[in-house]
């Protein structure tokens, strides 16, 4: 059984593009349920135009099946920052964010490390210092390859109506 999925985890990662990483969420860099929370990835490595975003969850009893939390999401925009609506989940561990073809959900060009999403109310990760640069006081950048620079442009890739169905859409294409 645990053989079964460290092959699965291995197939996984052999699938995943090296040039498209997501950057954030990570293990030590967390969400907080039903708040404002970063996204992002390298998007001047990547191949890729846009793509869906996925919240998954190896724990079917925290998320039966992959929730389409953006339907499109443009690369150049290199991060996101993912509204309270989009990112309420029941806290918990094991989360994973997904990044798929727009036409194929199941062909996955790249994946974060499994992550928590912690409490409502709980502080935001130090490190994430980029998290709503608009809702927090402070605006300093994130060092390293994260190149979190974020436009006043980004509200268009937002999907504010249409969850549900995206998210069945989302059932529908996995069950297929
Ligand atoms: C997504 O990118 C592809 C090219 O990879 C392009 O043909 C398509 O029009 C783009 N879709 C959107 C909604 O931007
Ligand atoms: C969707 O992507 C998966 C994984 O790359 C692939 O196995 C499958 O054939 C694709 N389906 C379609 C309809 O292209």
């Amino acid at each position: 059984m645990f053989r079964r999925l460290a092959l699965t985890c291995a197939a996984l990662l052999g699938i995943v593009s090296a040039q498209l990483t997501v950057t954030s969420p990570g293990t030590n860099d967390w969400w907080v349920a039903s708040s404002a929370n970063t996204l992002s990835w390298t998007c001047s490595t990547s191949p890729y135009q846009n793509f869906t975003i996925l919240l998954t969850n190896s724990n079917p009893s925290v998320l039966s099946a992959p929730l389409a939390i953006i339907a499109v999401q443009q690369n150049y925009d290199c991060s996101e920052t993912i509204t309270q609506q989009q990112s309420a989940q029941p806290a918990g561990t094991g989360y994973i964010v997904q990044f798929a073809s727009t036409l194929n959900i199941t062909d996955i060009y790249a994946q974060s490390e499994p992550f928590e999403i912690k409490a409502l109310g709980s502080s935001y990760p130090t490190t994430t210092s980029s998290a709503g640069s608009s809702a927090t006081g402070t605006s300093s950048t994130t060092a390293g390859a994260a190149q979190a620079s974020k436009t006043g442009g980004t509200l268009a890739g937002y999907v504010p109506v249409g969850m549900s169905m995206v998210a069945a859409l989302a059932l529908g294409l996995v069950v297929a």
